[in-house]
């Protein structure tokens, strides 16, 4: 018998395999292919129009040679761009990944909530448009975070991360107006959950960091169901697999899909003293 088509999982680097994790957690008996686009990483550094351009040739292509069942874009700085383009181009489900704005303006307290995302997401009309229709009475922080994705992958594949770095970079996130400060933290990149542990430990008072990906793995489970590409049935032990555009050897991030947690271990200060 044929094997099932896999669903596509696509990010530019290996942050997306957060959204992988919640899919293979939700469904495992899904077929699943990781696609990192690391020669084009990062993302968050690109001009929009050229990312558009480059990310629908990407997907596209590798559409047409894995004929997945579905795409999830697990990229919010490709999400805010491609999501249009790509549903024109192909014929199945393109399910996106975008800032969580309606379900940290719905959780917040303080009415103060921090999109930490990309340099990108945080200027995307798309963004500014969740803004408008979710959170209307919020008062939103972006904070578009120069390195973090770039940190993320090497506390993830390197053991490698600098608290420093680490707290310059999510410090703007921590507001106070008024007598009220920020309480929820939007983590809008993909590659952000892999450090939110460490964030936690490192941040000057508690938030909750809002991680978008259980919500993405149901998202996608309604749309195969509704499409008929998966029946809810399927058991489990579906074989999943990892591609990087630059061919390099991804087992090790494959591992982590159904390892018992993502935590960064071994990631010690390289100390920045
Ligand atoms: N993981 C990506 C996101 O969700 C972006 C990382 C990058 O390529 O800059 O936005």
């Amino acid at each position: 018998m044929a094997e099932p088509a896999p669903v596509l999982v696509f990010d530019s680097g290996i942050g997306g395999i957060t959204v992988a994790r919640e899919i293979r957690r939700l469904m495992p008996g899904l077929p699943l292919v990781y696609a990192a686009d690391d020669a084009g990483f990062p993302y968050g550094a690109w001009q929009a129009e050229a990312l558009t351009r480059h990310c629908t040739d990407v997907v596209v292509r590798l559409a047409g040679e894995l004929r997945p069942s579905a795409v999830v874009i697990a990229c919010n700085t490709a999400s805010t761009l491609v999501l249009p383009p790509l549903r024109a181009a192909l014929d199945i489900p393109v399910v996106g990944t975008v800032p969580a704005i309606k379900p940290a303006a719905e959780r917040t307290r303080s009415g103060l909530v921090s999109v930490l995302a990309t340099p990108g997401t945080v200027t995307r009309d798309y963004t500014f448009d969740l803004i408008r229709r979710f959170a209307p009475e919020v008062a939103i922080t972006l904070v578009g975070a120069c390195q973090l994705a770039g940190l993320a992958e090497e506390a993830l594949l390197h053991g490698h991360l600098d608290p420093a770095v680490l707290a310059a970079e999510i410090a703007p996130c921590f507001v106070e107006k008024n007598g009220r400060r920020t309480d929820v933290v939007v983590l809008a990149c993909t590659h952000f959950p892999l450090l939110a542990p460490r964030m936690a430990q490192i941040a000057p008072w508690p938030v909750d960091w809002l991680d978008p990906a259980p919500a993405i793995a149901r998202r996608l489970r309604d749309v195969l169901l509704a499409s008929g590409a998966a029946t809810g049935e399927e058991g489990a032990g579906a074989p999943a697999r990892a591609l990087a555009t630059t061919g390099r050897d991804l087992s090790a991030v494959l591992e982590l899909l159904s390892a018992e947690t993502l935590a960064i271990s071994g990631a010690e200060a390289a100390s920045s003293v």
